[in-house]
């Protein structure tokens, strides 16, 4: 099963529905990816969302979108999120929780979600599990995507993503076809302005402060699962996959996962 969602809705609000209905699959998975900036939470939920059917939705591709945003449509607290975003600094917590609420009918989704970068507090993390509660929603799994520093940096330094498609690549783990040029769309791909060294230092130091105690949080719940973050990402996927199908062994059928073959 191959599925492209469409995130009009998550991406652009909640006046804009989903205009593509989930596939049919066997059960939808509802999932949060935690791990530090650059490990590889992109990534493996695009190659999760057309496995398992359910929706990528990433807090920071929000804020990029609303970068595209001329100064007169962007609200003055998503113009300060812009900021905190480009230091590499955490949004307020009211900021982003406010934009998930407004798109909480994303998490009703028929074919279920990949929440990716989101919570990334504690608090978030409580409020994640009261939206969800209200819902009659629960998470399935949380994927703590594991990777050593220096490779995280080195992940960061290479990657270049698509202007238009936002599809992500490596200069040399992932590269395009032809250089800077989306192999997709054809659009310019650009280095993320958070990328540069001096934000990439701030974004870890707040990943370890803020954001590596919501591993305990999802230990304490029983929804922890940590996955080696490499060598390559089909060989993550994998591993996700098979932790997955594990974790679905109690009585449940993990068809969507069963049916294919990574
Ligand atoms: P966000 O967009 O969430 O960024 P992030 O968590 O920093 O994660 P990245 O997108 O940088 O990395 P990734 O793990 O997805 O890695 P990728 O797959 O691209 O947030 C950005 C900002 O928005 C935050 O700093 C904050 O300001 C704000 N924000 C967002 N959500 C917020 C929230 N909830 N609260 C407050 N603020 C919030 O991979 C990286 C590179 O590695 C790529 O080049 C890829 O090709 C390569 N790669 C991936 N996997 C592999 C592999 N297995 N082997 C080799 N190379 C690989």
């Amino acid at each position: 099963m191959e599925t492209k969602c469409d995130r009009s809705a998550w991406l652009k609000g909640p006046a804009f529905p989903c205009e593509v209905l989930p596939a049919n699959v066997a059960r939808p998975w509802r999932l949060v990816l935690l791990g530090a900036p650059g490990v590889g939470k992109g990534t493996q939920a695009e190659l999760l969302t057309q496995r398992l059917g359910a929706c990528h939705l990433s807090t920071g591709d929000i804020f990029r979108t609303a970068k595209c945003l001329g100064e007169d449509e962007r609200s003055p607290a998503m113009t300060a999120a812009l900021e905190y975003m480009r230091r590499g600094d955490l949004v307020p917590d009211a900021t982003v929780l406010q934009l998930v609420r407004e798109r909480v009918n994303c998490l009703r989704c028929g074919g279920g979600f990949l929440l990716d970068g989101f919570p990334r507090t504690v608090a978030q993390a409580e409020a994640l599990q009261a939206l969800l509660e209200e819902q009659h929603l629960a998470l399935d799994a949380v994927l703590s995507f594991e990777l050593p520093i220096d490779e995280i940096v080195a992940r960061l330094a290479g990657r270049r993503t698509c202007n238009g498609c936002k599809a992500v690549y490596h200069v040399t783990g992932l590269p395009p076809k032809k250089e800077g040029i989306c192999d997709q769309c054809g659009g310019p791909l650009v280095q993320r302005e958070d990328d540069r060294p001096e934000s990439v230092r701030v974004r870890m130091e707040v990943y370890e402060k803020s954001t590596a105690p919501l591993t305990d949080f999802y230990r304490r719940l029983g929804l922890l699962v940590p996955v080696a973050a490499q060598p390559f990402p089909e060989g993550t996927l994998a591993r996700t996959l098979a932790a997955l199908q594990s974790r679905d062994g109690n009585g449940r059928t993990p068809r969507s996962l069963s049916a294919q073959r990574v």
